[in-house]
């Protein structure tokens, strides 16, 4: 066995306490705010089953050798990949992955805090009661008034920045770690207390049916690259997040276990969303391709007409808020820790700098919801907020993954894997070399040839 590593930054005090911190990352406003939006944008079952299939051959493979890869470099992205270069021989040019990582999660941290800002402002209109027996027409109103004010979503998107910083600051045990433990729980349970109302709108089997029911007439080219994006985006993979967690990783962890638990909080977190939300959306007669704003102007209705709603309203978007938290924490961790390795800096004047620039950056995505909506501020029919997202999301997170596949698969010596992952040359590993390997890199370039129309997989 070789001899082992040991991160500067700390590790966490337990397997228990890393898949908390990485399902905290995973699971958040992917799942709850993007993954019934895009759903409904690219026509329901169809485009699921293609998310699913995502998160199974790619998504999976990808994060266990992030987390590979983390716990054998045990530093920042960047300075990982540049002594996993060295040690197996490789180029150094790897270490630019490092950085495309870094960069993407900087950018996503900027919008990502904007939407987040969104979710503590419907805390306090639940918690005052705002929606008590709304109509359709009135939370479309209350949504319209809060997005036209980028004064107001300024100072949301100003207070999520803060908090954000404030935990990255204190560091990995006392910040990350405390923050997950019991918020994620909480979140499902009321998750569950929202489908229950879903249950009972009328249109529950309808709403199921939209979400399961594949229609492949209603899927494009685009919306396989969504979907791939997506797997990507809400397993928090192909920027180096799960890598710098899995960098924390004590070494007796098993990799293989973990990775298969995170995926199915994260994946079963996005199919409750999605079941709350279509019954909501098609028993009110709402369009389901109503974009960014479509939980904001779905859930206030059920919170609005179930007894104790402006409580368990409260409670949801308080939950809401944190599971974005220990999402933005991990967006930005990357470049903090190659901050505090490489420029010498404290930890907290690192995470000041970084809050600082992605909170500067997050004004354009405030204004692409007001002053900047209209087409003269537009790329290719995209706001600023749209074209960071889909560049983040659907190009750099897939590239990125895709490299780390690449780099896992055929930069890493077999014996190295075998002895990071210490596990025996079974079936398991092959199954996992294999896909790593050919499948999950074959998948990622025929979804980026059938985008730009090298190749048609879904036949219009
Ligand atoms: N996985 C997070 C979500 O679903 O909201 C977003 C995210 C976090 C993406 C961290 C990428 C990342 F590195």
């Amino acid at each position: 066995m070789s001899e082992r590593r040991e991160s500067i930054h700390g590790q966490w005090s337990s397997r228990w306490a890393f898949i908390l911190a990485a399902t905290g990352s995973a699971v958040g406003l992917g799942n709850i705010w993007k993954f019934p939006y895009i759903t409904g944008e690219n026509g329901g079952g169809a485009f699921v089953l293609i998310y699913l299939l995502c998160i199974a051959v790619i998504g999976i493979p990808i994060m266990m050798a992030e987390i590979l890869l983390g716990r054998r470099g045990r530093r920042s992205p960047i300075n990982t990949m540049r002594f996993l270069a060295k040690s197996e021989g490789r180029t150094s040019l790897w270490r630019y992955l490092g950085w495309a990582g870094v960069i993407a999660g900087f950018l996503i941290l900027s919008y990502y805090s904007v939407i987040a800002g969104w979710a503590v402002a419907y805390f306090f209109r639940a918690a005052t009661g705002v929606f008590e027996g709304v109509t359709a027409a009135g939370v479309e109103a209350i949504f319209g008034n809060l997005t036209a004010d980028p004064e107001r979503l300024l100072a949301w998107h100003t207070v999520f920045m803060v908090m954000t910083m404030v935990v990255v600051s204190r560091g990995v045990r006392s910040g990350l770690e405390r923050a997950v433990r019991f918020l994620m729980p909480a979140l499902f349970v009321l998750l569950l207390v929202l489908v229950g109302y879903a249950a009972n709108t009328g249109a529950f089997m309808e709403g199921l049916g939209f979400l399961f029911r594949p229609d492949f007439g209603a899927i494009t080219a685009n919306g396989v690259l969504i979907a791939m994006g997506h797997a990507f985006f809400t397993l928090s993979l192909g920027m180096g997040a799960i890598m710098v967690y899995g960098s924390y990783l004590p070494q007796d962890a098993s990799i293989g276990k973990t990775t298969l638990m995170i995926a199915a909080a994260d994946t079963t977190v996005a199919l409750l969303a999605g079941m709350a939300i279509f019954p909501i959306v098609l028993a009110n007669s709402m369009e389901p391709g109503a974009g960014p704003g479509l939980i904001l102007k779905t859930l206030p209705i059920a919170f609005g007409h179930m007894p104790g709603g402006s409580f368990f309203g409260a409670l949801f978007f308080l939950l809401l808020v944190f599971a974005a938290w220990t999402s933005a924490l991990s967006l930005i961790e990357p470049l903090v820790a190659y901050l505090v390795e490489n420029v010498g800096t404290t930890r907290l004047k690192a995470s000041a700098w970084c809050g600082f620039g992605a909170w500067l950056l997050g004004v354009g995505s405030v204004q692409s919801f007001n002053v900047w909506s209209g087409e003269e501020y537009q790329l290719w029919g995209m706001t600023f907020f749209d074209v960071l997202d889909y560049l983040t999301a659907n190009i750099m997170l897939p590239l990125g993954g895709l490299l780390i596949a690449l780099f896992a698969a055929w930069g890493m010596r077999r014996s190295s894997l075998l002895d990071e992952l210490q596990i025996t040359d079974g079936v398991v590993f092959r199954i996992w070399r294999f896909l790593v390997r050919y499948v999950t890199p074959i998948a990622v370039i025929l979804i980026f040839l059938n985008v730009i129309g090298v190749i048609d997989l879904t036949g219009h």
